[in-house]
């Protein structure tokens, strides 16, 4: 393990105020969303799609780096230039996801367990060999009546740090993701609690792992109330019951956190983000960055339609929602910034 690298590995993810953009959505969940706007859901709509990011004039002024998906890292463009060359030499940082997915946790009714330990270290290798420099593992946790379960929150807890050091043994930086879900009608208030719960119990596995907390990422969720709960705090309450918790709850070693958007809209995922930025950038520990993957791509999906004569305009829409989440991380996004789009 090099840990040096690791380390700047990980510190240049959330350096100068840039981001990750997170397109590593797994083939059934990038058909659900093509489906959603009346796009085809075949590998070359979704190459295509692809393309169309990757190729975004001026997209590393805003993005470090970029997670894809094991289709994905295998593409070229339409000229035959493999994706990770074209991320690379724009000066992004390349990453995958390795988790193979979210599945039914056996005796554990309305729970998930992420699932892909087996044989990871030697995908992790070939990735590396690929040349990605980090990695990603996501782990679902649902607020309920009675769940989540103390059962399912460790065991996530437990997956996720065992991945977290395969991935440091392999020199790619892991990128920890315990997503508490937004769906629900719970309040803010059972959302912190929860939330506070699984990122002790993470934090818990990945110092019993012997995970080297300086060279990861955390990517968690908000502090947020459910998206049907009638009380829907605001983005300074937000900042303020978030940091609360990740101050009570996450190492300060670690070099950033990178939010999930987790269906939130673009434009609130951004106000947040830059609530958090206003109010906590100069005494947190750990630098407040995004790893957005529908705050930054929906309105470009939905422009692209599918159709090559909406390239242009999508990739605006995609480079304008990654500045707008640049500015959050330096305190300046504002309303106005989407209303003159
Ligand atoms: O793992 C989830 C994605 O990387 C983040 O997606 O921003 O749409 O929640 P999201």
């Amino acid at each position: 393990m090099n840990t040096q690298k690791l380390i700047d590995t990980a510190k240049a993810m959330v350096a100068n105020d840039k981001g990750l953009l997170a397109m590593d959505e797994s083939t059934p969940t990038c058909n659900k969303r093509f489906a959603k706007v009346g796009i085809p859901q075949n590998e070359e709509t979704r190459r295509a799609y692809r393309e169309l990011i990757v190729t975004t004039p001026g997209l590393s002024e805003f993005i470090s780096g970029a997670i894809l998906c094991d289709e994905t890292i295998r593409q070229q463009k339409k000229d035959g230039t493999p994706f990770i060359k074209v991320i690379t030499d724009a000066g992004i940082i390349p990453g995958i996801k390795v988790d193979a997915g979210a599945k039914d946790m056996a005796a554990h009714p309305k729970e998930k367990i992420t699932e892909g330990l087996d044989k990871l270290r030697d995908r992790l290798a070939e990735y590396s060999k690929m040349g990605a420099r980090f990695a990603k593992w996501r782990a679902v946790i649902t607020i309920g009546e009675n769940i989540p379960s103390q059962g399912c929150i460790e065991a996530n807890a437990h997956v996720l740090a065992r991945y977290a050091a395969l991935c440091q043994e392999a020199d790619l930086v892991p990128i920890v993701e315990p997503e508490v879900l937004m769906d629900g009608e719970h309040t803010m208030q059972q959302c912190f609690e929860t939330t506070e719960k699984v990122l002790r119990a993470v934090f818990n596995q990945l110092y019993m792992q012997r995970v080297m907390l300086e060279g990861m990422i955390l990517k968690p969720n908000m502090v947020l109330p459910g998206l049907a709960c009638s009380k829907q705090e605001t983005a300074d309450e937000v900042a303020d019951a978030t940091i609360k918790c990740f101050l009570r709850a996450v190492s300060a070693s670690l070099p950033g956190v990178t939010f999930l958007s987790g269906g939130q809209s673009s434009e609130l995922a951004s106000a947040r983000l830059n609530a958090m930025n206003v109010r906590f950038k100069s005494r947190a520990p750990w630098g407040l960055a995004f790893s957005f993957a529908r705050a930054i791509q929906q309105p470009a999906l939905e422009i692209w339609q599918g159709k090559e004569s909406n390239v242009v305009a999508a990739q605006q829409a995609l480079y304008h929602r990654a500045k707008c989440n640049f500015a959050a991380r330096r305190g300046e996004y504002t309303a106005v910034m989407d209303k003159n789009v």
